[in-house]
């Protein structure tokens, strides 16, 4: 984090939902920080969408596609790597993470999921499942690995993304970082 190492990546994990993609443009809008969306990026990789993907090769390959891109990307120094919702329930992607990294947890309560993922069809996981009971009951059997993967917890409900990211920033020991990157 100091001036002379090497800069780490930081590792947005946290529910769908939970505001992912929209704090790691806030890194690069506000803090020129170079930012890897990894969904995007396995998308553009396998030239379609991630339900396809789970349609027409599975969840265990998109899975395995995730820690591949983590291997690429745990190589790689001062990115801001926004992580798909699942990418914590596989231990060796912690580990990935963790090897020159920062993981941090952007939580949100159930409400406010449910409104974010309501717009979009975009998410296999959550089929038939937009309501609060069943996004509740997902959210309690994730939370042991998010509890576990996170070196930095940041409750979100409420905030502004210049909030989030200036409080991760702080958090992650950075805060008189000007604007140059973690
Ligand atoms: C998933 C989350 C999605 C995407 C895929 C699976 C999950 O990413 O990787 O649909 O299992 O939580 P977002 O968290 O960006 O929606």
């Amino acid at each position: 984090m100091s001036s002379g190492k090497q800069r780490e990546n930081l590792y947005l994990i946290g529910f769908m939902g939970c505001g992912k993609s929209a704090v790691a443009r806030g890194f690069r809008s506000l803090y020129g920080m170079p930012v890897t969306e990894m969904d995007r990026q396995i998308e553009e990789q396998e030239g379609m969408s991630v339900s396809e993907i789970f349609k027409k090769k599975g969840e265990a390959c998109f899975r395995s596609l995730e820690t591949a891109l983590l291997e690429t990307l745990s190589g790689q120094c001062g990115l801001v790597v926004s992580c798909g919702g699942g990418v914590p329930l596989r231990r060796e992607n912690v580990d990935l993470m963790r090897q020159g990294g920062r993981i941090v947890w952007l939580k949100a309560v159930p409400e406010t999921i449910l409104e974010r993922v309501s717009r979009d069809d975009r998410r296999p996981v959550l089929r038939g499942k937009k309501n609060i009971k069943d996004i509740s009951a997902l959210m309690e059997e994730r939370r042991p690995a998010y509890e576990a993967a996170a070196d930095i917890t940041i409750e979100t409900d409420g905030k502004s993304i210049q909030q989030i990211c200036g409080e991760i920033l702080q958090e992650a020991g950075c805060g008189d970082c000007s604007g140059t990157g973690i």
